[in-house]
């Protein structure tokens, strides 16, 4: 702000405040302070307005609400480029400088807790359940958004407790989808095969890769799907379906970790204008060691889907 209208707005508010203040002690001066029994004369319904003051009380807290408000404006920015007095503000009190604060106050106080665990692998850390308090608060905080509060996913995010991956579940691969983002790129294939070959693949999917059945009476060339599988689709889910880690493209032959819908129309869908699935970069909010921990967790739910699943 330039000086001009720091000035201008410095000057408009103090302004206002001593003209309120004239204004309070000139209408209360030269009123008799008791009760009268004197009217203004306005009567309505029979109600009659007296020539009374202000009661006593009412006037202090106006002069208090003034009170107030210049002690506010010593200690927080109010008046054009005046940072305010606010202890513990070198830069003045912001809501930006407030949440910095309490970062920094929260990183001396965890950080070095974090650290430590960070400093154990991911696979040790996943055992401790101090480590994994702290990851299940992490992870409330920044993925049950898109993830759901118990992990399990809904349309378009992957659920993390079952133990299917689209982009791999060893430890490290885990913290890496999380520290760096993941973006999952289907193309479209209904310019390629135009829609009767959508028809086909998708039904050729549903059926003989994920062994699910087809509707009643649908009309499909099961073939012709294969053979539009094996020259357009094997490059990235793999010539059996089983899916190809490196690229994010998913087990086929699996439809529970299906994200968009393993309803032949979903299929359709899917293959016809493709999707796109992305997991935002945590690295530049959390950094490295509250991914780590958050790594720690999301392993320890994939290792208890396999305990479960061997018992
Ligand atoms: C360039 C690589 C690539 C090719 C080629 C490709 N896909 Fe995909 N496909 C992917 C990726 C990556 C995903 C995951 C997209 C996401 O996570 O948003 C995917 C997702 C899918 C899904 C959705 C699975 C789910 O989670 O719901 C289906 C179904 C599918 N592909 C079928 C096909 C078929 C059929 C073809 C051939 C016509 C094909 N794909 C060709 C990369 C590819
Ligand atoms: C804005 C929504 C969003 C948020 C927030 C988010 N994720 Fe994701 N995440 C996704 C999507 C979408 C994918 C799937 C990407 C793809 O298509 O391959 C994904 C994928 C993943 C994967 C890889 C899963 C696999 O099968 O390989 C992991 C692990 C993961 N997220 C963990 C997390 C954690 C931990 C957090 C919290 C720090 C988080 N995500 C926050 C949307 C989100």
């Amino acid at each position: 702000m330039s000086t001009f209208w720091s000035g201008y707005i410095a000057l408009l508010t103090l302004g206002t405040i001593v003209a309120l203040f004239w204004l309070i002690f000139a209408t209360r001066k030269g009123q008799h302070d008791g009760a009268t029994d004197k009217t203004m004369g306005h009567a309505f319904d029979g109600i009659e307005e007296y020539d009374n003051p202000l009661p006593r009380w009412w006037f202090i807290l106006f002069i208090a609400t003034l009170l107030f408000g210049i002690g506010y404006l010593i200690l927080y920015p109010g008046l054009g480029n005046w940072k305010g007095m606010m202890p513990g503000y070198e830069e003045g009190w912001t809501g930006v400088n407030q949440w910095q604060r309490e970062m920094d106050r929260a990183d001396a106080e965890f950080g070095p807790i974090f650290a430590k665990y960070a400093a154990m692998s991911i696979e040790q850390a996943s055992q401790d359940e101090r480590a994994l308090t702290m990851g299940a608060s992490l992870y409330a905080n920044y993925c049950a958004i898109c993830h759901g509060s118990d992990a399990r996913g809904s349309q378009g995010f992957p659920n993390l407790t079952d133990n299917i991956w689209r982009w791999g579940g060893e430890p490290e691969t885990i913290k890496t989808s999380i520290l760096n983002g993941r973006i999952g790129t289907m193309p479209g294939w209904l310019q390629v095969i135009g829609e009767p070959g959508v028809q086909n693949v998708a039904a050729y999917v549903r059926q003989d890769l994920a062994g699910l059945p087809l509707p009643e009476g649908t009309q499909s060339d099961s073939e012709a799907g294969k053979q539009i599988y094996a020259s357009n689709c094997a490059a990235c889910h793999g010539p059996t379906g089983t899916g190809l880690a490196a690229l994010g493209a998913p087990d086929l032959t699996d439809s529970r970790g299906w994200i968009y819908g393993s309803s032949l129309s979903q299929l359709q869908q899917t293959i016809r204008h493709g999707r796109t699935g992305r997991m935002p970069a945590q690295e530049p909010y959390l950094g490295n060691d509250k991914v780590h921990l958050l790594a720690a967790y999301v392993y320890s739910l994939s290792q208890r889907a396999e305990q479960a699943a061997q018992q």
